[in-house]
């Protein structure tokens, strides 16, 4: 009794699953074939697909309602054929056939369609492609726009200024503070900027960088704040993000503070003061969770006195202030970034690595530097072109630095016009005794003084090779 009961429930719970199983198959795919060994129908559901009801196939062979058919073969053989493009009743549709096999045996075959049109298919598989390269194009573009290039590494110094800077900047960067840049065109604040972000626990999240000097007026509200769809005519669906937003776990860089308008100083201001910003247009505010670095290039301080710059703006930036030397004060540095920036230079080049001169290294040593080390690259560039050779002399350096020549170790005593002179006559001494082949009488005749004042002179010198 006990065992006809669990009999009875262990059916019921079969045919359970084999509705649920139908109902799968009914949905899972655009159509589905059931065929035995021989490759009689035994399930049907293609009427979808071709209008063909199951009750007018079962029993018959698959052949004779599908004529291009493999079913039968593959429900024989065992072997599976999967996503094979086949013609049924002049629709291109994509079939999987797949043997069922038990104990080794084939019981039969299903053969299963996934897409009624092929065309739907492919358009499906275009969509696909044309969404991926359209991601793969922003991903690149948003990883390169917002991702802080340099390190600490690629700013390298001999000079004990430069070294503290560094190691407060490495400290400073693992804090939240705003850091405030100061320092000549081209000395490098942007590489700090960039190192800061990357030694900082916000590392992960971007480093956005605004140039306040490149940005038209009218536009960098907007830029820095993003706005709502329909703030203004032209605005884009959507809205836009701005550059604060899109900084949100990360670094927003603002470069040349110094020429932000006054009017943007104060919303500055403002968004710094109550830590959080809207979009134009927009009322929900938004939390500033963003690290922020200024640069500028000119003296705040004296822009506070002429007007130009608000100067509770500049007590808010100015926690962390970094004010990075000139080249020219730090004239120690030249020959380790030359040689740096040739390292580089052949890198991005593809060529081998050139060297200076020492001519050179004084030559470039004994310049003052306006443009700093942005100079400097742009000298060695031009060099490193100009030249074939796997050394950089003086001549390959722009004119300025040809009258830079190095004063020669015995010129660096010789400083009165006395020992000028001197220098001057050894020379004309030497050059008539070679004239006139050694021989001292002609020597003496051509520069007509008597011989032994000439030997005199020799004996003065110490000129002894010609005595
Ligand atoms: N210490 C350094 N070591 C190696 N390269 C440096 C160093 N400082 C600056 N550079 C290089 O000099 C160039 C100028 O640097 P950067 O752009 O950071 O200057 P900047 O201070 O931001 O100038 P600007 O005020 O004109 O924007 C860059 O090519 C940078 O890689
Ligand atoms: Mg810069």
């Amino acid at each position: 009794m006990g065992n006809r009961q669990s009999n009875l429930e262990e059916l019921q719970k079969l045919r359970e699953s084999i509705e649920m199983m139908e109902e799968l198959l009914d949905n899972a795919y655009y159509g589905m074939v059931l065929v035995d060994t021989e490759g009689y129908i035994v399930k049907w559901n293609y009427e979808k697909l071709l209008g063909i009801s199951e009750k007018e196939v079962l029993g018959k062979h698959v052949k004779d309602v599908i004529p291009n058919t493999r079913l039968h073969i593959v429900a024989k053989t065992g072997v599976k054929e999967l996503c094979d493009i086949q013609e049924i009743h002049g629709k291109k549709v994509i079939t999987s056939r797949i043997p069922i096999i038990k104990g080794g045996k084939s019981l039969g075959a299903a053969g299963t369609v996934l897409f009624s049109d092929i065309s739907e298919l492919q358009a499906l598989a275009k969509k696909v492609q044309i969404l991926e390269d359209t991601l793969n194009k922003y991903k690149g573009e948003v990883s390169k726009l917002y991702q802080a290039r340099f390190t600490f590494d690629d700013i390298v110094s001999n000079n004990l200024k430069m070294i503290e800077l560094k190691t407060i900047a490495k400290r400073v960067a693992k804090t939240n503070s705003t850091v405030l840049i100061q320092g000549e065109s081209g000395t490098g604040k942007e590489l700090f900027a960039h190192a800061i972000h990357r030694e900082s626990l916000r590392k992960y999240g971007n480093f956005v960088s605004v140039n306040c000097a490149a940005i038209p007026k009218e536009l960098l509200e907007s830029e820095l704040f993003g706005y709502e769809e329909g703030a203004f005519t032209g605005s884009k669906k959507g809205g836009k993000m701005g550059k604060f937003e899109l900084a949100i776990g990360g670094t927003i860089f603002l470069d040349e503070i110094g020429s932000m308008p006054l009017d943007m100083q104060s919303k500055i201001l403002r968004v710094l003061e109550m830590k959080e910003f809207e979009r134009v247009g927009g009322n929900k505010p938004i939390k500033l969770d963003t690290r922020i670095i200024a640069a500028t290039n000119e003296n705040l301080e004296e822009e506070i006195v002429k007007g130009n710059f608000r100067k509770d703006l500049y007590y808010r930036l100015n926690i962390i202030k970094l004010e990075i030397p000139p080249l020219r004060e730090r004239i120690e540095d030249v020959e380790i970034l030359s040689k740096n920036i040739l390292i580089k230079l052949a890198l991005d080049l593809n060529m081998k690595e050139k060297t200076l001169t020492k001519d050179a290294v004084e030559a470039l040593k004994n310049y003052h530097w306006p443009g700093n080390i942005r100079e400097l690259r742009n000298v060695l560039e031009r060099a490193v072109n100009l030249t074939s050779k796997p050394v950089i002399e003086i001549k390959d350096l722009p004119d300025s630095f040809k009258d830079k020549l190095p004063i020669k170790k015995g010129d660096v005593k010789s400083h009165s016009l006395k020992e000028k002179l001197e220098e001057f006559e050894k020379d004309i001494l030497k050059k008539a005794i070679e004239e006139a082949g050694g021989n001292k009488t002609l020597a003496a005749q051509h520069l007509k003084i008597h011989r032994t004042s000439l030997y005199k002179k020799l004996e003065k010198y110490r000129m002894t090779e010609y005595m």
